[in-house]
């Protein structure tokens, strides 16, 4: 009786499958409505060059594969609205750097107060709290604030509205969630705190480091030698922008700070205070990252600042140039002497400092399938494999033939497919419902003569 018990089960895969076989039936297997928990995107290891430090992560939600693609699911999910027409993707668009082009963005019960927010690099920086306010004290406090609000997605429980833990009630009776939290965590039970951990990952997970910036950044060991791959104009504009003021500075750099461009924590506000309602609004004091202002032709994804109030990158040097006036809550660097400051930019300075910041947009981050909307044009998943992970297998062998026993934990009750085959292109398939405790359960005898053998359990929704 020979006994397999002692191989684990990714190593018997590699025994009996060459890696190419496995990476062309994944790249044919990843499309829209596929969730294939046994080949994720990679957002746990992405790489990020070496001058880039600052991180926001804290040290129990690091970001895991399955996590950010459970984080993945749930943005782009407009169920997680109460009237299942807005998702988070709904205001933070991935072609406008995760940001809208309107300067309100529309909710399920009105347009919000400020404007939304890019969502780009939001894991780098030194700042840890979120929202132009700062009124969320971490990334995973924030991600559910949104669907609490009233105006945005409408599980506030006041003014009528459901609460969130009508929200939870309503995610989990939608079997994919089952299926999904349990292949992430184990079990089915949906918590604000699970989908807090990971919507967090997700977002946590979109970087972008292939700007011109990084290119020259990268050959130099420092921000202020000029970069090798800028023009003249971008290399004058890189002076100015982290020079301070009054010598040959506009002082940029002392708020957004290089190479991340995130907001120095315990900045002010920079004189901005109207808001969208024309009511006035001192409390913002964060922004976000500066990278990906605008997109690769050099037009702003949208208009800039909490209120939209300033819709080009002229506008926004031309702010600074001459700081309207001394606010309540102005950033003392921005009011020098107690007068409101005044830079005196001449106009090729101006495009200069416009032409380095447009040095700062990335390419991939526009259009990479693993930050992409997951679901169909119907809105919906229409497979989800189970990862092979949490799936373990034993073999027994009797003489002439061999018989697996493939375990997997499940959602309870439900049924699943229990898959098999020989060429990972044609599966055969049989269907198997999970135990009231939650566990799949499979059995499958082949000749002992048969070599290759691939299994899995996945998921189908029913229309
Ligand atoms: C109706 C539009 C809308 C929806 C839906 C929405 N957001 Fe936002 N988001 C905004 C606006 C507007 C802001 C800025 C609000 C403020 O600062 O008061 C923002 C800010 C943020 C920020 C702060 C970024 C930073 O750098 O501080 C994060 C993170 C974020 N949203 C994530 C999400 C997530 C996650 C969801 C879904 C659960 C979501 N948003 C749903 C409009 C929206
Ligand atoms: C004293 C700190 C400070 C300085 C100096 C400063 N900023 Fe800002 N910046 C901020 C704050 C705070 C915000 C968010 C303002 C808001 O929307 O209320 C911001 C917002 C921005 C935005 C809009 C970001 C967005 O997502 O809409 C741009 C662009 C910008 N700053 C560019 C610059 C440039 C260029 C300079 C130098 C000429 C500069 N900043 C100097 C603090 C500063």
């Amino acid at each position: 009786m020979k006994n397999y018990n002692h191989i684990p089960l990714n190593k018997r895969l590699a025994l009996l499958f060459t890696i190419t076989h496995i990476i062309s039936i994944a790249a044919a297997l990843a499309q829209q409505g596929t969730l294939d928990l046994t080949n994720l995107q990679d957002y746990a290891g992405q790489t990020k060059p070496d001058y880039i430090t600052k991180d926001n992560t804290p040290a129990g939600n690091p970001i895991t594969n399955i996590g950010a693609t459970l984080g993945r699911v749930l943005f782009h999910d407009k169920r997680l609205s109460k009237n299942n027409t807005i998702s988070c993707a709904s205001c933070h668009q991935q072609q406008h750097a995760f940001s809208d082009p309107n300067l309100a963005s529309i909710g399920v019960n009105g347009s919000t107060g400020r404007h939304s927010m890019r969502l780009i690099n939001a894991k780098f920086s030194n700042e840890t709290r979120f929202f132009w306010d700062e009124r969320a004290v971490t990334l995973e406090d924030q991600t559910t604030q949104p669907i609490k609000d009233h105006i945005e997605m409408g599980f506030s429980g006041t003014n009528g509205d459901q609460n969130f833990t009508d929200l939870i009630t309503k995610l989990s009776a939608i079997t994919e969630y089952k299926v999904l939290f349990t292949g992430v965590f184990g079990d089915p039970a949906i918590t604000e705190e699970r989908v807090q951990r990971s919507i967090s990952q997700f977002i946590r997970s979109i970087q972008s480091f292939d700007s011109k910036y990084d290119l020259g950044r990268a050959t130099t060991n420092n921000d202020g030698a000029p970069f090798p791959n800028f023009t003249p104009a971008e290399n004058a504009g890189k002076q100015l922008f982290l020079a301070p003021p009054p010598a040959n500075g506009a002082g940029c750099a002392g708020c957004h700070q290089p190479p991340e461009f995130d907001i120095a924590p315990n900045s002010r506000n920079n004189g901005v205070i109207t808001s969208l309602d024309g009511t006035t609004d001192t409390t913002n004091t964060r922004s976000p990252s500066l990278r990906d202002l605008v997109d690769k032709t050099g037009t702003p994804h949208t208009a800039f600042m909490h209120d939209g109030s300033l819709p080009t990158l002229a506008s926004v040097i031309n702010h600074y140039n001459a700081i309207p006036a001394v606010v309540p809550n102005l950033d003392p660097r921005l009011s020098p002497g107690g007068q409101p400051q005044r830079l005196n930019l001449n106009q090729t300075q101006k495009d200069n400092l416009i032409a380095f910041l447009k040095t700062l947009t990335g390419t991939s981050v526009y259009t990479d399938e693993k930050w992409s909307n997951p679901f169909t044009a119907n809105d919906e998943i229409n497979i989800i494999i189970l990862p092979s992970d949490k799936t373990s297998i034993t073999f027994t062998s009797n003489g002439a033939s061999r018989t697996a026993n493939i375990t997997s934990p499940a959602a309870p009750n439900i049924e699943y497919i229990f898959q098999t085959s020989s060429d990972l292109q044609n599966w055969t398939s049989e269907t198997v419902t999970s135990t009231p405790s939650g566990t799949l359960n499979a059995i499958d005898t082949t000749p002992e003569t048969e070599t290759k053998k691939f299994y899995r359990f996945i998921y189908k929704p029913t229309p």
